[in-house]
């Protein structure tokens, strides 16, 4: 099959998605020039940084990655408009949250970072120019970034070489936390197009490791409309199995039991059945919105609505667990303090985004709680930038140490010790391995007694906690 032959890609965005998937790429297609740029200096500079230790994202593997390509063929700038001139194909990686406010606002993507990509490649592009679509995106988004191609393509008259565009999607299916691995060994890699030559231009870049029957190929819709719904039905399966966390506390079961039995079924499988404090990351909520967003734009309440419960019970199970420490507590956690494991969404990734530590540590300081958070690769800028947000009444802070709130105080702890040092009780919120396998006989004496661990993660080991004397209170568990 003929397809155009790709010898230099741009990314436009070095986030999350755009980083690491370059670099995997670059590292896997040495005869391509991979160039992302961005425009936040900061994070170029960061992303050149020659200590490896110091990139802007935190990933398994990110660096050796990085260290094999950077400098060959994979370079990181801030020159959007050289980029997008030289290359043949340019990635859009740029971030869609949820708008804020006009039409759609809370549910709705802002797609005004997208558009601006758009604008930029419809006007530094000089040649025939594959346009792929690598953020999430509502359906139908290609429209838009045709349509603002196109009026460039018509008013181009001046290149040797027309100026011309194939728009592509092609959604990113990694998780943060295990990317580098989700990138080299993915279960498939979705392209969406109408144009069979720029479809095979991308496949025959994914397909120098990844194996052709992986490699599946749609319609634009159904490729934007497959991210979509994957992380809803993934979304859908924790809400699920945090429901019934709920449930096995009343009744005496325990739910990772209950996720062991029902996951053995090999129509249900056995992932995505962890349950937790409710799941965070910049997609799952992200994506249900947006889908039922568009659901109720077509006329569909009813699916609206269905979708629209996920989320209300990812929402119900971080403000159970808040409401559960202040129960235990004794109803009041004014001039108590608790020691907060963890303010990543999930383990392995510094990514905070929509984490639900943060709705509970505001739920926990609006109670008075002074909290000491430990995160081992979460700074205290970030927990400040995250905590400052007043939705919950709680002022802003300004320094990482302890700070003064309307209704609380936080700060960011050095180490787990000095997080748990006079502490009323401990929360796990991530399931960070150092959390694992703590020493409770060591810890119980530095806390205040009586001393409460709450692990929403069921991670920590019960019956060493139990034997130093602490209470316990671990998601799902009914056995008490
Ligand atoms: C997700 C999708 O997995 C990925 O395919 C998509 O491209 C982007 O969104 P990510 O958000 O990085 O990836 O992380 P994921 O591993 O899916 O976890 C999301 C949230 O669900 C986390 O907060 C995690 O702790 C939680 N989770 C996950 C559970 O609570 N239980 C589980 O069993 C699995
Ligand atoms: P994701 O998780 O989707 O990768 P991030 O927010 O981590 O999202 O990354 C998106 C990146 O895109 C940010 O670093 C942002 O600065 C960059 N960006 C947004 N708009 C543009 C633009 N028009 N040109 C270049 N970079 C952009």
């Amino acid at each position: 099959m003929v397809s155009t032959c790709i010898q230099n890609i741009c990314c436009i965005g070095a986030g999350y998605v755009g980083g690491p998937t370059m670099a995997v790429i670059a590292d896997r297609c040495p005869n391509i020039q991979v160039n992302v740029v961005d425009l936040n200096e900061s994070r170029i500079k960061d992303w050149n940084n020659s200590d490896l230790s110091k990139l802007p994202i935190y990933e398994p593997g990110l660096d050796e990655v990085v260290e094999r390509a950077r400098g060959r063929n994979l370079h990181f700038s801030t020159n959007v408009k050289s980029a997008i001139e030289n290359a043949d194909m340019v990635f859009i990686s740029v971030n869609t949250p949820t708008k804020s406010k006009g039409v759609g606002a809370g549910k709705a993507s802002d797609l005004r970072w997208v558009e601006a990509c758009a604008r930029e490649v419809a006007k530094y592009s000089k040649k025939h120019t594959i346009v792929v679509e690598k953020s999430t995106l509502p359906v139908r988004t290609a429209e838009v970034i045709k349509s603002i191609l196109s009026s460039a393509q018509k008013e181009d008259n001046k290149h040797d070489e027309p100026k011309t565009f194939e728009v592509l999607s092609n959604p990113e299916f990694l998780a943060e936390g295990t990317a580098i691995k989700d990138l080299e060994n993915p279960d498939r890699i979705l392209i969406g197009g109408e144009n069979i030559s720029a479809v095979e231009a991308l496949a025959q870049i994914y397909g120098q490791w990844v194996p052709n029957e992986n490699i599946l190929r749609t319609n634009l819709w159904s490729s934007e409309l497959s991210k979509l719904t994957a992380n809803a039905f993934l979304a859908q399966r924790i809400s699920s199995i945090n429901s019934v966390s709920a449930l096995c506390e009343v009744t005496g079961a325990d739910v990772n039991e209950v996720a062991k039995a029902i996951g053995t079924d090999t129509r249900i499988g056995s992932k995505f059945l962890k349950s937790g404090p409710g799941f965070g990351g910049s997609c799952f909520k992200k994506d249900i919105l947006n889908l039922t967003y568009l659901c109720r734009h077509f006329g569909l309440p009813e699916v609206a609505e269905y979708w629209e419960n996920v989320v209300k019970l990812n929402d119900w199970q971080q403000e159970r667990i808040a409401r559960l420490v202040v129960q235990k507590l004794f109803g009041t956690l004014a001039g108590k303090k608790i020691s907060l494991l963890g303010f990543a969404f999930k383990a392995n990734t510094n990514d905070t985004r929509e984490s639900p530590a943060i709705m509970i540590a505001k739920r926990l300081l609006e109670e008075g709680a002074e909290l000491a958070i430990y995160d081992p690769k979460v700074e205290g800028y970030q927990i400040k930038s995250c905590l400052s947000d007043t939705t919950l009444n709680v002022n802003n802070a300004n320094s990482n140490k302890y700070t003064v709130n309307n209704d609380g105080r936080w700060g960011s702890a050095e180490d787990i010790y000095s997080s748990l040092k006079g502490a009323d009780a401990a929360l796990i919120l991530t399931e960070w391995e150092e959390f694992k396998n703590l020493n409770w006989s060591e810890i119980a004496p530095i806390m205040r007694q009586p001393a409460w661990i709450f692990d929403a993660r069921a991670i920590a080991n019960q019956e060493a906690i139990k034997a130093a004397g602490l209470n316990i209170w671990r998601v799902g568990d009914g056995s008490e």
